[in-house]
């Protein structure tokens, strides 16, 4: 998927996000073995069941057989943010070091990797 259709469907989807305490919506699309899949976060009036949008992402992934993680897209429509430290170790379970990870706001990126979001990360 080119770098203008990731945009446009992270900015499509913001909507769908369930963020009613924190009213930080984000939507998160990873491509995976040539598919994509997309999740938002979903909070709890119990606060810390709430899920972010990457790990949602990754269960969709996962769900359609999928586990070759090779790019992660986060969209916050408040500017560019990073992962959470879980999403980090999530996102490493399915992926390595070199996984590009692409942080969006409305209209900037900024690009990292993996290994640059989570050194020395452990693994089994
Ligand atoms: N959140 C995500 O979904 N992904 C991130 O990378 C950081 C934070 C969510 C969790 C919570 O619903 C809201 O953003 C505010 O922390």
């Amino acid at each position: 998927m080119n770098a203008k259709a990731v945009k446009e469907v992270l900015k499509a989807h913001v909507g769908r996000a369930y963020a009613p305490y924190s009213g930080f919506p984000v939507v998160a699309l990873v491509e995976a073995e040539g598919e994509v899949f997309l999740g938002v976060n979903v909070e709890n009036a119990s606060f810390p069941l709430s899920q972010c949008a990457e790990r949602n992402a990754v269960a969709a992934m996962v769900l359609a057989g999928k586990r070759r993680l090779e790019r992660v897209h986060v969209y916050s429509p408040k500017g560019p943010i990073p992962p959470c430290g879980g999403c980090r170790q999530v996102l490493m379970e399915f992926g390595g070091p070199e996984v590009e990870v692409v942080l969006h706001g409305p209209e900037e990126e900024v690009r990292t990797t993996l290994g640059a979001l989570l050194p020395l990360a452990f693994r089994l």
